[in-house]
């Protein structure tokens, strides 16, 4: 995409991603799981592929003239990270693979260089595994205290029960989602920032569903770090961004030795490079690191605003739809929300679901969604889930509910 849209034109962003335009068993393809990944447009493929056709090689590292437009393409997308979180500059952006390496690079150097033994993290129960087992290792390994934040039924973060597990100042850092990839709940981020600094903790937020839907502006939320993933962007995989704030950056250690992060290193000691090469040991994700830069600036061109428009629609529409299918159960009923619906359906399993509404080619997850505790404190195994992109359609979803209807006759 070239020029910034004049407004929400479906048409016109469909036509950006050249695998929407496929048929499945003679049926339009119909992607309901841009939670679990986005597909990428036009930009984000000719970026990558340009690369890899004229200009790669190494970055950090060359003398010679691709290296160092490699690198420059390469760092450009650190530049494009940071305007998008609204970062006050491009060193508190680190590159990492994905949310969950973001989180683990979190765990072992935060974690273990920063926080001391006797100390607690806090997640909430609406954690992705990504959010939840890192820290357990962090307990385990090195005697941090794990406290698990309720949310209540409707899928909304109990904040008086989360202040209580602040007060006794005990707590390091909160661990929590921005937006649950199971209930598509937004917890109130401002909020928890607030509370958990006048308790004395610092805040990282895992940003993986809310940043597709949201503008988010880490200064504003006044956040200690914010993790996301392209791949959700509608970048490619392999390649997300830790951002923390500079003079904690400073203070962590480095997690993975290797290559790109020192600045020397003898037999008897190394010293570590700046921040954030200090975190980015050996070759990273190159090529998909300039396609996350494309995947942002289609994000741009088309504006948050008309992004969270267009999904407050889908939403509102899909929540009003399938409620009317009688035996369906809408599973989180938050006030603010976004457009990831889980749901069950009396009589079916979600994995009967999913392969049935697969059968008309409508796609959705279905399962634990990698949060297992949340399915228990739901009191559920699984959910059928469907999840909204920039390039879902009013008519997709009607085409949803309508299957619904006629799976649920099936199994009556
Ligand atoms: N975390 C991704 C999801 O929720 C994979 O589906």
């Amino acid at each position: 995409m070239t020029d910034a849209l004049p407004r929400f034109d479906i048409a016109s962003i469909r036509d950006e991603f050249p695998i929407l335009s496929q048929t499945v068993r003679g049926k339009p393809l119909i992607y309901l799981d841009s939670g679990a990944s986005a597909q990428k447009p036009r930009a984000v493929i000719a970026a990558m592929v340009a690369t890899m056709e004229t200009q790669y090689a190494n970055i950090h590292r060359g003398l010679h003239w691709m290296s160092e437009r490699t690198t420059d393409a390469y760092e450009a997308t650190r530049e494009a990270a940071a305007r998008l979180l609204n970062a006050r500059d491009r060193s508190e952006i680190v590159f990492v693979r994905n949310t969950t390496e973001g989180i683990n690079l979190l765990a072992n150097s935060y974690g273990r260089g920063v926080l001391k033994a006797g100390q607690a993290v806090v997640i909430s129960q609406m954690e992705h595994h990504s959010n939840i087992v890192p820290w357990q290792m962090l307990r385990d390994a090195h005697g941090i205290e794990l406290r698990i934040a309720p949310i209540s039924d409707d899928g909304e973060l109990d904040m008086a029960a989360y202040e209580r597990l602040l007060e006794d100042r005990k707590v390091g850092l909160v661990a929590i989602t921005h937006m649950s990839n199971v209930l598509g709940s937004y917890v109130p981020a401002e909020r928890v920032i607030k509370l958990a600094h006048e308790y004395g903790a610092k805040v990282m937020l895992d940003g993986s569903q809310a940043i597709v839907h949201r503008k988010v502006d880490v200064q504003a939320l006044g956040a200690d770090f914010y993790v996301f993933t392209g791949h959700k962007l509608y970048g490619p995989t392999g390649i997300g961004v830790l951002w923390g704030r500079r003079e904690l950056l400073d203070a962590m250690p480095p997690w993975m030795g290797g290559g790109d992060m020192i600045s020397s290193v003898s037999y008897e000691r190394s010293t570590w490079a700046e921040v954030p090469h200090k975190f980015e040991a050996g070759t990273p994700a190159i090529i998909e690191g300039i396609g996350l830069r494309a995947a942002i600036e289609f994000v741009e061109a088309i504006g948050y605003d008309r992004i969270a428009a267009h999904e407050a629609a889908l939403t509102e529409h899909a929540l009003a739809k399938m409620s009317a299918i009688e035996g369906i159960t809408i599973i989180g009923r938050a006030q603010d929300r976004g457009g990831v619906i889980s749901f069950t359906l009396d009589r079916a399993h979600a994995h009967d679901i999913a392969t049935l509404l697969d059968r008309q080619g409508i796609a959705v997850r279905a399962g634990h969604h990698c949060a297992e505790p949340l399915m228990r404190r739901l009191g559920l195994d699984s959910t059928a889930r469907a999840s909204f992109g920039v390039y879902t359609q009013i008519s997709e979803i009607d085409a949803l509910a309508e299957t619904l209807g006629k799976i649920r006759e099936f199994f009556a």
